[in-house]
């Protein structure tokens, strides 16, 4: 039976075998040899002493000494008087090279990357005032293990802004916070799985073969995608499809920009009525709305049938992980039982700062001044297209930050974004979004929030003549 031995050092792992004809000793010597010579020994580690060491092994303490001795006269370790014994540079590895990074997107002049809003505007010096004033106000007893759904204050604060801001029919006994849509989701198609739900229908086009794919056949369902035309997602498709859920975005489609259209709202409300489904409301940008007030929440409309998600990842930033579920009663329970078993809550202090900075009014303010900001690099992509390439049509454009751009129907979409890349600009094509992956009809999705107006008439000046056809 190999002896294992566990030294001081966690790396340091020897296995002694009685019944190898190979002495002890030679073992033990080649193994400490082997050791330093892979790395998992590195210059200047201690080792144990060798009383130590040979008590651990269940061998004689002359012979461990003798290994040392062996192994300090080829120059492996080093023993001074009175010190602990240590692994010398000679003939260790320099530390292994770090398992390689994934593999980056090359750097490019100008990227239409959408899904991303402005991340240098990010409020930074309001996010340190809220978060300060939110630690300084803080009752001690917050820090506890607390309320799995989220902070009680953040619930209320935020309840109180999405019956104003999205006309949702929201109580904070109905909200449960979680880092985001993505885990908004996956709790909630969990405990629809558990439900007995086995199919889940996506918009098409839409999210693609992604996370939120992965999310949903991990949770053991089934997605069928349900096409999107000018108005939305067509409802009577939906009801064909069997599907006992939907996840859609009703107030700027992703990808396509389309508002879902009010019969076609009130069509989907009927349909959840009826079949007792669940409208997954899927609430990333509503916000943004440039031409009047944003389109109100289809969960105002039906919120014993809707679950909507929020997000502050385009509101502020996708990297602080905020958002949230609003759902109905029936639900609520088991969502937050879904939370706590996955991560017993998110961090109160990020929310207790998002609930400062909405009861400062510091949250809207930063809101007018982004509706501002994205407003102009529309205005911007728009002026562009219009001179460099004026083929091309714009649609999705009243919402939010990304855009539809149609190419001439001669185009080939994979080429033209093959052939921006090689100019350093990102475009990024719908085929993606389809269920199909249909390069037809030649469309982009183009991205403007993380981008400036000069970088927008750069990168559309760069590839105006592709674009055009
Ligand atoms: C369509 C859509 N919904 C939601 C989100 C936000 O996801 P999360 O809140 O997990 O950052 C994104 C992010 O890009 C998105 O594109």
């Amino acid at each position: 039976m190999p002896i294992e031995w566990s030294g001081l050092s966690p790396e340091l792992i020897l296995s002694l075998d009685r019944e190898r004809p190979e002495p002890l000793r030679s073992q033990l010597e080649s193994g400490l040899r082997e050791a330093i010579r892979s790395g998992r020994l590195r210059a200047g580690e201690r080792l144990p002493s060798s009383r130590e060491l040979a008590r651990q092994l269940g061998v004689s303490r002359g012979l461990v000494q003798e290994c040392f001795d062996q192994l300090q006269a080829e120059g492996y370790l080093n023993a001074r008087a009175g010190s602990a014994t240590r692994v010398t540079a000679i003939g260790t590895r320099s530390a292994p090279a770090p398992a390689s990074p994934p593999p980056e997107r090359p750097r490019l002049a100008v990227d239409f990357l959408s899904g991303v809003p402005d991340l240098a505007s990010f409020p930074r010096n309001d996010w340190v005032w809220a978060q300060r004033e939110a630690c300084r106000a803080m009752p001690t007893a917050a820090l506890g293990y607390g309320d799995p759904r989220g902070s009680a204050i953040f619930r209320e604060v935020l309840a109180g802004y999405l019956r104003r801001v999205r006309a949702a029919a929201a109580e904070p006994d109905r909200i449960l916070v979680c880092t985001g849509f993505a885990q908004g989701l996956n709790l909630t198609l969990r405990v629809l799985a558990a439900r007995g739900v086995r199919r889940v229908a996506f918009e098409d086009p839409g999210y693609g073969d992604g996370e939120t794919m992965a999310t949903t056949a991990r949770a053991g369902l089934e997605a069928v995608p349900v096409p999107v035309d000018h108005g939305g997602v067509v409802v009577e498709a939906l009801a064909a499809s069997g599907a006992g859920a939907v996840v859609l975005t009703p107030a700027h489609q992703w990808p396509t920009g389309v508002v879902l259209a009010p019969e076609r709202r009130r069509a989907l409300v009927a349909w959840a009525a009826e079949r007792d489904a669940v409208i997954i409301e899927d609430d990333y940008d509503a916000e943004f709305r440039y031409d009047r007030e944003p389109v109100g929440a289809v969960q105002g409309l039906a919120p014993d049938h809707v679950v909507a998600l929020g997000t502050v990842s385009k509101s502020l930033a996708p990297g602080v992980r905020l958002g949230w579920a609003l759902c109905p009663p029936s639900l609520v329970e088991e969502v937050g039982l879904e939370k706590n078993l996955n991560d017993r809550g998110s961090p109160v202090l990020d929310q207790l700062a998002v609930a400062t900075l909405i009861e400062s009014g510091r949250y809207d303010r930063h809101l007018r001044r982004m509706r501002a900001t994205y407003a102009a690099r529309r205005g911007a992509l728009l002026a562009a297209l219009a001179e460099h390439a004026p083929a091309v049509q714009l649609s999705g454009l009243a919402a939010g930050f990304h855009a539809v751009a149609h190419l001439p129907g001669s185009a080939d979409e994979q080429a033209v974004v093959a052939a921006a890349r090689e100019r350093s600009v990102g475009l990024y094509g719908m085929s993606p979004n389809r269920s199909t992956r249909s390069t037809t009809p030649p469309q982009l999705v183009l991205g403007f929030g993380n981008l400036g107006e000069r970088a927008i008439h750069k990168g559309v000046a760069t590839v105006g003549d592709l674009l055009d056809g």
